[in-house]
């Protein structure tokens, strides 16, 4: 039979009402079936990192600390966002093992935490702890933030009451304890395979691609009245305004991508030519096109789409008769 994995649990708060706790001790007693020890960081007394104390020796407390994770097959590291970074608390314990040994996580599989009040969870400084965590020798991370803090978790039950919010710490969790990365779309996949609803005509699959909290610029960045096609649209609601719109202003005769790729860390950018037929007046509005996308959580959470608005106006004044 399969060993049980020995899972270490901290938080990178030092304080005594922390979020961040709260969430850690949630998922223990969601798992009773997992090895999962809590050690609580604040009773690891550590001073400032300094050079002047580290020569006369490593404190005791890191030495103890380190052996621990030593002797661990994995790690849930719940860490708190001060200004869009980890707390200092948490990096102090960090500079002080990696003065041990650099690559002190020792090739183990990390699931990488934060709570915070607002909607992004602390998500933000993830990116960065992520690829730390790489550099010092994780085997691999996973991530999950809770945002909205208050409104998710039930303080006495110490339960996520929201379902979507338990369903992607549940896959982060099994991936830490069956010790397989999370299979993740590249960015480009995500915008592709956008492309090919839209091309098939496929709405539900369409919608499904942009993220809850979305964000749509057609062409212009302002607010505009609902029915008009240029103009702001938030939230997924809007995004079936933003189809809607198109479809009633036009049947597309062609719309074809020449090309597609990866900009950046969470940016894709495509290009491509349409034909639209206005159905107010029957002409043709033909236009090269180009789109910026943002990806967040394998969705499209940003959307830029720029096409010839003159053409646009164009297209829209009715027939003169010569
Ligand atoms: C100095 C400071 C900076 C903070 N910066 C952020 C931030 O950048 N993003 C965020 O979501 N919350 C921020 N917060 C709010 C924390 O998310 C909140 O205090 C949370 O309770 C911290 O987790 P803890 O309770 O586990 O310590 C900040 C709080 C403090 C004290």
């Amino acid at each position: 039979m399969e060993q049980m994995k020995r899972i270490i649990a901290f938080t990178g708060s030092n304080n005594p009402n922390s979020i961040n706790e709260k969430l850690v001790q949630s998922i223990i007693s969601k798992y009773p079936d997992q090895s999962i020890k809590f050690i609580d960081l604040k009773r690891f007394d550590v001073p400032i990192y300094s050079q002047n104390i580290e020569q006369h020796g490593i404190p005791k407390p890191i030495k103890i600390l380190f052996q621990l994770f030593a002797e661990t097959d994995a790690f849930i590291i719940a860490s708190p966002e001060h200004n869009g970074l980890p707390s200092a608390f948490l990096k102090n314990t960090i500079d002080w093992l990696s003065r041990i040994n650099q690559k002190f996580l020792n090739e183990k599989p990390i699931l990488l935490l934060s709570a915070s009040p607002g909607p992004a969870g602390g998500k933000t400084h993830l990116q960065i702890l992520e690829k730390l965590m790489l550099q010092w020798g994780a085997l691999f991370v996973e991530q999950y933030s809770l945002g909205s803090f208050d409104q998710n978790l039930d303080k006495v039950g110490l339960v996520i009451t929201n379902q979507q919010e338990n369903i992607k710490l549940e896959k982060a969790m099994q991936a830490i304890i069956n010790e397989q990365p999370i299979k993740k779309k590249q960015h480009v996949d995500v915008v592709q395979d956008y492309f090919n609803a839209f091309q098939n005509g496929n709405m539900e699959q369409v919608l499904n691609s942009f993220h809850p909290d979305c964000y749509i610029v057609s062409v212009k960045e302002e607010e505009r009245p609902k029915e008009q096609l240029h103009g702001i649209y938030r939230t997924k609601d809007e995004v079936k305004q933003f189809f809607n719109n198109i479809n009633s202003l036009f049947n597309t005769k062609d719309f074809t991508m020449e090309h597609i790729s990866s900009a950046g860390d969470n940016l894709v950018i495509a290009n491509g030519t349409f034909s639209h037929e206005v159905k107010a007046t029957g002409k043709l509005f033909n236009s090269a096109w180009v789109q910026l996308c943002v990806i967040e959580d394998e969705k499209i959470k940003e959307y830029r789409f720029y096409e010839d608005s003159a053409a646009f106006v164009e297209a829209f004044k009715p027939h003169t008769l010569n």
